[in-house]
């Protein structure tokens, strides 16, 4: 058999530092962490010279303002967000090599000294500029504290510091129509002094650089050809705030640097913590001085202008460490057909599906989806087909029904032998090849193309149970028996290489049942098989059919802990009309366990209404029940059934008991 031989490379990985200042979302988790945990996972494997590395940004307006809304200070946030983002992708199985965070002082230095460098080699101008004020807030409105009109693509709600709509780089002074975004008012127009970073000096170098990169994704040639087309300009790197680094210059020393500045400068302070922790300081200039180096920056498309143009430019000017190699970066993810928006909560927080859910399913569902050439949906339906059919019925099938097989049939032994019928043949030439294959959709950044890979193998193996019938020739022909067993568990061994950079827990869970010890990348081609194998185990659980619906009632919905007890007055409450109402008939909505719709009768008026009360009640047994319903609700509908009313119950998870009353009244009495 071929042997894999793969020369080592060093490769320096990083996601985008997100800001602290709230959790990680399902779009981040599929833009910047997933595929570059799936690559470095899988560099490991490799034995490649690999770090990735990370860090919390925490400096910037998206800080501050996450502050003021939460009535904390700026270091309250941080703290907070740090701490959760770290853990979540630590749970979700994120491995960085290091997880920093930008307000540590090895940051601080890191920043200032290349500020000051790049300021010495006469890069960094100070310039007298009018910028906008907020006389009632009496501040200068940097980055996200002004909205206005889009200069370039004339969307509304466009940030001082970027255009979500088309993604450009804005200066606030050149909003239309600017507003204060704490206050509401229009700014005025007063002067002030601030750096600039020389961008304008870079264009032709960047563009010479960028042409040599042919094979970079089209989605970051483009983005950057619209720039180069409209002309570099020179960028204040410097505000008017007292979060941040401290501007390293004498005349400066009330101003801090922009973000954008100091936080890709992270990924070398971060370098560098990680080194302090190796034991070995300065390991770090292995990878940031050595001309070899590969630089992959993981990135979703909105951070593209800051990598592939004002970074690189950066680095040239500071002149001492690599450029970026590669910048695979991804568009975006939306939620159920909808764009992402905190502010509505059509949003799918990390932290939050841990609490409830395996990471693994999620990691599988996001990477056979990844949005790495358009944007994609993520649907709960989707997830619970992948999760059912693909990971519980295939993967889960496949390494289940061997392993029970040979504890019914073997005591667990795995027989020691080697197919050489075709059959046998056909599955240990697609094992063989597999490495390979998957190897080169990785490196080329087709993560999802190397997911889907991967689960062709479980799939093969299940056909090949099916045909080679083990529990017919058990009887039958032995040999034929312990050939094919062999060799699914040879397929079983494959796959707890394969599957471990991107489903890293059930790897290891079927890496006990195999015992092998550390793999690589190079043995699943032709992998060892053990004498015995551990107890059959199930992989992973099948989620019911409420599972989407339930999943979807909490989107948009108002988050558990940010609800506030409010106090209402008797006259807010007196429009609320409630009223007794006798249940008349009752029965299922089709096609759903939950939904119960009935016919009432509100003293003379009938109407229908549908409650998600079915799991608690069976419909028969509510007919004649005396119930309280909200009368003046307006109607919805549910499931396509008109809901005219709500009936009150008390709900405490799937335990639910109806509101009645304590006496017999009439049908349609006022409730007060
Ligand atoms: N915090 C930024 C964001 O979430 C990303 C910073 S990436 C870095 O959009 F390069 F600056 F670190
Ligand atoms: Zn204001």
């Amino acid at each position: 058999m071929a042997r894999l031989s793969f020369a080592t490379l060093r490769i320096l990985v990083t996601s985008a530092l997100p800001y602290a200042n709230g959790d990680i979302h399902f779009g981040q988790v599929a833009g910047a962490y997933l595929p570059a945990d799936i690559f470095v996972k899988y560099h490991r494997l490799r034995g490649s010279d690999v770090v990735y590395v990370c860090g919390s940004d925490e400096h910037g307006v998206p800080i501050t303002m996450t502050a003021q809304k939460q009535g904390l200070t700026p270091r309250e946030v941080v703290d907070k967000y740090h701490v959760r983002i770290r853990e979540a992708f630590k749970d979700f199985g994120i491995e960085f090599d290091n997880y920093s965070r930008t307000s540590l002082p090895l940051h601080h230095e890191t920043s200032q000294g290349f500020f000051r460098r790049v300021y010495d080699k006469g890069y960094i101008k100070p310039r007298t500029t009018r910028q906008l004020y907020c006389p009632c807030c009496k501040m200068f409105l940097a980055d996200r504290y002004v909205e206005g009109i889009c200069p370039n693509c004339r969307a509304e709600g466009a940030r001082g510091d970027q255009c979500e709509a088309c993604g450009r780089w804005i200066e606030p002074f050149d909003l239309i129509e600017p507003r204060c975004k704490t206050c509401g008012e229009t700014p005025e127009i007063r002067e002030t002094k601030h750096w600039f970073f020389a961008l304008s000096r870079f264009q032709e170098p960047l563009r010479k650089w960028l042409a040599s990169k042919p094979d970079w994704k089209p989605n970051v040639r483009r983005f950057c050809e619209g720039w180069f087309k409209a002309g570099l300009r020179d960028r204040s790197i410097t505000r008017d705030l007292s979060w941040g680094v401290p501007v390293p210059l004498e005349e400066a020393k009330d101003k801090v640097m922009y973000v954008w500045f100091d936080a890709p400068i992270g990924y070398v302070s971060s370098t560098k913590e990680w080194a302090r922790q190796q034991g070995k300081p300065d390991r770090w200039r292995d990878y940031w001085e050595d001309s070899s180096t590969r630089l992959v920056h993981f990135i979703g498309k909105d951070n593209i202008v800051f990598h592939a143009m004002v970074w690189p430019a950066m680095l040239m000017a500071f002149d001492e460490w690599v450029l970026p190699t590669e910048i695979p970066a991804n568009e975006f993810l939306n939620i159920e057909s909808r764009k992402f928006s905190t502010s509505r909560n059509w949003a799918l927080w990390l932290p939050e599906y841990l609490s409830r859910f395996p990471a693994d399913p999620l990691r599988y569902a996001l990477a056979v989806n990844l949005p790495e050439n358009r944007d994609v949906d993520f649907a709960w339906r989707d997830y619970h087909a992948r999760n059912n059919n693909e990971l519980a019925d295939i993967l889960g099938n496949f390494v289940n029904r061997v392993a029970v097989f040979l504890h019914k049939n073997y005591s667990g032994r795995v027989p020691d032998v080697t197919a050489d019928d075709d059959a046998g043949l056909e599955v240990l030439k697609a094992i063989e090849a597999a490495p390979g294959r998957i190897a080169t959709m990785i490196d080329g950044f087709r993560i999802k193309d190397a997911a889907r890979e991967v689960m062709t193998l479980p799939a093969l193996g299940n056909r090949y149970f099916d045909k080679q019938s083990p529990w017919r020739s058990h009887t039958d022909d032995r040999q034929a028996c312990d050939r094919t067993m062999a060799t699914c568990v040879r397929l079983i061994s494959a796959l707890e290489v394969l599957l471990y950079p991107f489903l890293p827990h059930t790897s290891r869970r079927i890496g006990q049942m195999l015992g092998l010890g550390v793999r690589s990348w190079a043995d699943a081609a032709n992998p060892a098989i053990p004498g015995e194998l551990g107890e059959p185990t199930i992989l992973f659980t099948k989620l019911d059919d409420t599972f989407v619906d339930a999943q979807m009632a909490r989107l948009g919905a108002e988050p558990e802990d940010t609800k506030e007890a409010q106090v209402i007055s008797l006259d807010e409450f007196k429009k609320v009309e409630l009223k007794t109402a006798r249940v008349e008939s009752a029965e299922k909505v089709e096609g759903t366990d939950k939904l119960v719709k009935m016919s009432i009768d509100l003293g003379g008026e009938k109407r229908q209404i549908v409650a998600g009360i079915g799991k608690a009640y069976r419909p028969e047994d509510l007919v004649g029940k005396t119930i309280v319903v909200v009368a003046n609700l307006a109607p919805a509908k549910i499931r396509g059934v008109e809901s005219r009313g709500m009936l009150l119950a008390a709900v405490d998870g799937d335990e639910i008991a109806l509101v009645t009353v304590d006496r017999e009244t009439k049908a349609g009495c006022e409730v007060s």
